[in-house]
C-alpha cells in the first residue's frame, strides 16, 4: 500500500503510468467532459470551493475528477464501491496531484477510513453514489454540514433514501437527484446498467446465454435494459414485477412475467 497523509493511501503508485494510459483513452471518448473542461480552464468557476467525492474509482469518474480540478476545485476522493476501484487509476490520480484514498478489495472499516479521510478538508460539496458520504456527513459529523452548500446524489436507492429524509426534515442540505435527469435514467439505467450487468455475468461465469432462463427481478429502467440485451443474446427471460403496468409493459416487449 502506498500511503501519504493527507494527500493518498492506494494500492501502488507504481501502477500509475497503466492507469494514465486509461485515463487518456477515457477522455478521447467523453468529448462532451472534454469541452467543459477546456471551458472552464479559463473561467475556474469552481475556484475556492472543495469538493469531496465518493463515487466508483474508474477511468470515466477520473476524467470527471481532473475537470473539476481544471475548473478550480480543489478535491478529495474515495471509492464508493470497494469492489469497482481500479487500482492503476487510483495511482494515476494520486501521481497527478489529486488527494484519494481507494483501493480495490477495501474492508467495511477500510472503506468508512477512507470517507473519513476526504472529509477531513471540510468540503463545500459533496458528490456521492449510493449516499454513503452524505450519510457519513449526518451521522458522525453533522457540524460539516454547516458549511456544505449541497451535494449531488446519483443512484435511484440513495434518491430513494435521501427523499425520505428530506420529507421527515432530516436533510441537513439540498442535494441534486442526478438518477433525475433524463440521460440518467433514461440512458444510463437503461443503456448503461443493461450492457454492464450483462458484461458482469459473463466475465464471472462465461456461460453461454442463449438458451437459459434469465430472471429479471424488477421491470423498470435497469431490468428493462438488462432484458432487453439478454433476449438479444437469445435467453429466455422471465420478468418478475409487482407494478401491473410494468408487468403489462414487459409482457408485451415479448417478455414471460411471473411471480418470484
Ligand atoms: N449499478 C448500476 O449501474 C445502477 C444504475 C442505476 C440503478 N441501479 C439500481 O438498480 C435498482 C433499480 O433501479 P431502476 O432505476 O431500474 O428503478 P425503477 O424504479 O425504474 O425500477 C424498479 C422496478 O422494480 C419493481 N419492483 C419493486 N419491488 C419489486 C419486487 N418486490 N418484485 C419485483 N419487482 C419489484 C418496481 O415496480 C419498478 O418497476 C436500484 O436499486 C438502483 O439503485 C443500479
Amino acid at each position: 500500500m502506498d500511503y501519504k497523509q493527507g494527500k493518498y493511501k492506494v494500492r501502488d503508485l507504481k501502477l500509475a503510468a497503466e492507469g494514465r494510459k486509461r485515463i487518456e483513452w477515457a477522455e478521447s471518448r467523453m468529448p462532451v467532459m472534454m469541452a467543459l473542461r477546456e471551458k472552464y480552464s479559463k473561467t475556474k468557476p469552481l475556484k475556492g470551493y472543495k469538493i469531496a467525492g465518493c463515487l466508483h474509482v474508474t477511468k470515466e469518474t477520473a476524467v470527471l475528477v481532473e475537470t473539476l480540478q481544471v475548473a478550480g476545485a480543489k478535491v478529495s476522493w474515495s471509492g464508493c464501491n470497494p469492489l469497482s476501484t481500479q487500482d492503476d487509476i487510483a495511482a494515476a490520480l494520486a501521481k497527478g496531484g489529486t488527494e484519494i484514498y481507494a483501493w480495490h478489495g477495501q474492508n467495511v472499516k477500510e472503506f468508512y477510513w477512507s470517507i473519513d479521510r476526504t472529509l477531513d478538508m471540510k468540503p463545500n460539496l459533496t458528490l456521492d453514489d449510493g449516499a454513503d458520504l452524505i450519510f457519513t456527513v449526518h451521522n458522525k459529523y453533522k457540524k460539516l454540514a454547516d458549511n456544505i452548500i449541497g451535494g449531488t446524489e446519483e443512484t435511484t436507492t440513495g434518491v430513494h433514501r435521501l427523499r425520505a429524509m428530506a420529507a421527515d426534515g432530516k436533510l441537513l442540505y439540498p442535494v441534486i437527484a442526478v438518477n433525475d435527469a433524463e440521460t440518467k435514467w433514461d440512458f444510463d439505467n437503461v443503456y448503461g446498467t443493461g450492457q454492464s450487468s450483462i458484461d458482469g455475468i459473463l466475465r464471472a461465469t462465461s456461460v453461454l446465454l442463449a438458451g437459459k432462463n434469465f430472471v429479471v427481478a424488477g421491470y423498470g429502467h435497469c431490468g428493462r435494459g438488462v432484458a432487453m440485451r439478454a433476449a438479444g443474446m437469445g435467453a429466455n427471460v422471465i420478468v418478475t414485477e409487482v407494478k401491473p403496468t410494468a408487468a403489462l409493459k414487459a409482457t408485451l416487449e415479448g417478455h414471460t412475467v411471473m411471480t418470484m
